[in-house]
């Protein structure tokens, strides 16, 4: 006889105890052993505990293993959550076996080794064998579904209780979640705020709601909203730094002259066009829709145009704002000489428009949208001993579980976006589909979003800066990881699994649409790295981008209004302070929006920073080292990110690489 020393890791988690019986068997390249009973009653969260398998004779090079656990007698079922198991053969090889998911069935599960295996690799029909059957069983539990027409497909499921253990929220992350929705609630509730449907009466009132949930930036944002120059800097770095761009000829629907414009230093706006100085916000997404009704009031939306300029003084500041797209006696340029309220007015369409632009386009279908499609072609595509699954799957955690919460709470028929944002209801699904139509690889990229938006030397522009070095330590860890597993571009042709992958994505994910941009497969090992690096960096860094600045940036109604009750001005001199209280939502839309972006911009407490993998899915010492270098780029980035803010007035802390979730969670 000859014994296997088994020792297995239980995850340190919420529920991840088992009080029902455990069978292990261990399959080799030279046979397997009995299918043998973990000899333990409990087997608790954290502990790691060793056991022996005996065997006849050595099964030779371990390929798999397969775990049972079964309800017993009148002891109730359970869910396990086992980390790893690692074996020690009687040759004394010591075999590492990930797993890091939920067992909660009486299914048998089968392991691979921890060494990754591209399909190419698997030298014993057993391995290829469990390769086959791990992925017609994912094809099963990953279908697509059709949202909505012209959108990316999402998972296929009826809620997000109904998603596979392995991809839901842990217990903490689902009681934190809840909890903090609850206290947001029942805050406003105490306070009589989510019935009241009267307007505002001074902006003194709006201050008194999460009076105590302010951040620093949402109360610095509450003294600067109405400033010019913090208007135009929340376009680098705010929430919404992917919209803005150099200006070197005005759209021909937005005529706005040398004369209307005030330059200072002599110059004037032909100059600063042609000297590269002027910038453009256009909304023209949102041009022709209908804008949603909110209680029974119809609520509006503009399309607006905004130009900028960069000052001598390295400031960018809004020059002059049009609401609607098209020209018209009615639809005036407004200019910052003009009254304080039409100006002031101006910029709150924009600022809500943008609310529109930012939540549908930029965080919605940019980031959560993509990742989903990401992370559902991961999982259809590659088995979990596959190179490009162990780098990837830690960028997919929570994904497809928040993207059914948005779908049923947020723009779902009782959703907050649906019952109370200007462009809720049958509008999100066209500004989703037009939205699609633009996406194009080169946008998903930073370094190339940058060049075509002509934004490589425009000053003070944080996003770019930390986003661009974020992506470059990302670039490098990915090429090393990839390079290690792939030495030529014919290894990535024969991948069948990664061709399927790539194909999935851009059927599902693209629409099939070629001019996207988007490989419809892969033929070079550049063109994997490149790839990789898009996905991870989309579904963290650009996400933390886009998600994280939401409270701060919105917390502040004002600032960011989720819909407008009343008409832009149709000619100058017509508004007051008493028509812009009037304009902004009344008070029970205010709240239940500024309820929303709070819970959407808290850390939970298992949240994973960039860089850290608290799995081991890679066991190899080599992957193993570029994760630890990897990391500790990061790390010198953080601190000299850390730095920098010291000498700035609002620090921008969204892209420093401690506040940067690995995936899509939020
Ligand atoms: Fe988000």
């Amino acid at each position: 006889m000859v014994d296997y020393e088994v020792t297995v890791y239980t995850g340190n988690r919420v529920h991840a105890t088992t009080v029902n019986p455990v069978h292990i068997k261990l399959v080799g390249t030279d046979g397997e052993s009995d299918r043998t009973w973990l000899r333990s009653l409990v087997i608790f969260r954290g502990a790691v505990t060793t056991y022996t398998v005996s065997c006849p004779n050595s099964l030779g090079r371990l390929l798999l293993i397969e775990l049972d656990k079964r309800q017993f007698f009148i002891l109730p079922g359970d869910a396990w959550f086992p980390d790893k198991v690692e074996i020690k053969s009687p040759e004394n090889d010591i075999y590492t076996f990930p797993i890091y998911c939920w067992i909660s069935d009486s299914e048998t599960h089968r392991f691979r080794e921890g060494k990754a295996l591209r399909i190419f690799d698997e030298s014993h029909p057993l391995g290829q064998y469990a390769r086959e059957q791990e992925l017609s069983r994912r094809n099963v539990d990953y279908g697509w579904d059709l949202y909505a027409q012209g959108l990316p497909y999402s998972i296929k499921a009826d809620g997000p209780m109904t998603l596979p253990d392995e991809v839901q929220f842990s217990f903490t992350k689902a009681t934190e979640f809840a909890f903090t929705a609850a206290t947001a609630v029942a805050e406003l509730q105490l306070k009589g705020l989510t019935d009241n449907q009267e307007n505002w009466t001074s902006l003194d009132d709006i201050n008194d709601v999460f009076r105590n949930k302010d951040t620093p930036l949402s109360d610095y944002v509450q003294q600067h909203w109405k400033e010019d120059d913090f208007f135009a800097y929340q376009y680098l770095n705010g929430p919404h730094p992917t919209l803005i761009r150099r200006c070197k000829t005005l759209p021909g629907n937005f005529p706005v002259t040398d004369d209307m414009v005030f330059i200072p230093n002599g110059s004037n706006l032909s100059n600063e066009l042609k000297r590269g100085n002027i910038y453009l916000c256009d909304y023209k997404h949102l041009d022709g829709l209908q804008a949603n009704t909110v209680q029974g009031i119809q609520q509006y939306m503009m399309a607006p145009l905004v130009l900028f300029h960069k000052r001598p003084d390295d400031k960018l500041m809004p020059i002059a704002i049009q609401l609607k797209q098209t020209p018209a006696e009615d639809n005036p340029i407004f200019l910052p000489t003009d009254s304080t309220y039409d100006w002031l007015t101006a910029k709150i369409f924009v600022r809500s428009a943008d609310f529109t632009e930012h939540q549908l386009n930029a965080h919605l279908l940019r980031t959560h949208l993509l990742a989903e499609v990401f992370a559902v072609s991961l999982l259809r595509n590659l088995p979990m001993v596959h190179p490009l699954y162990k780098l990837l799957v830690p960028h997919t955690r929570y994904t497809l579980q928040i993207n059914e919460q948005a779908r049923d709470t947020l723009i779902g028929p009782k959703g907050s976006f649906t019952l109370f944002a200007a462009s809720g209801g049958e509008s999100v699904t066209k500004i989703l589909a037009r939205s699609q139509s633009s996406i194009t690889y080169r946008s998903l990229c930073i370094h190339e979003d940058i060049a075509d938006r002509d934004m490589q030397d425009v000053p003070n522009f944080y996003y770019r800066d930390d986003g661009l070095q974020i992506w470059n330590i990302m670039f490098k860890f990915v090429q090393g990881m990839i390079q290690y597993y792939y030495k030529s571009d014919d290894e990535i042709q024969r991948d069948s699994e990664l061709q399927t992958y790539i194909g999935d994505i851009f059927e599902h994910g693209f629409l099939s649409q070629p001019q996207s941009g988007i490989p419809q497969s892969f033929t070079t090992v550049s063109e994997l790295i490149k790839f990789a690096t898009m996905v991870m960096f989309t579904s963290s860094s650009q996400h933390a981008a886009v998600n994280n600045g939401q409270f701060d940036y919105g917390g502040w109604m004002p600032n960011t209004p989720l819909t407008l009750q009343r008409p832009p001005p149709t000619k100058k001199g017509t508004t007051s302070e008493a028509t812009m209280l009037q304009t902004l939502p009344v008070i029970n839309v205010t709240v239940q929006g500024m309820a929303v972006v709070w819970l959407l911009s808290r850390q939970s407490s298992d949240f994973v920073p960039l860089g850290h993998y608290p799995e081991d899915h890679f066991t190899e010492e080599i992957p193993r080292q570029l994760q630890k270098d990897y990391k500790a780029e990061l790390d010198k980035l953080s601190t000299t990110i850390n730095n920098r803010n010291k000498t700035l007035e609002i620090p921008y802390t969204y892209l420093d690489p401690k506040n940067v979730e690995n995936s899509v969670a939020i």
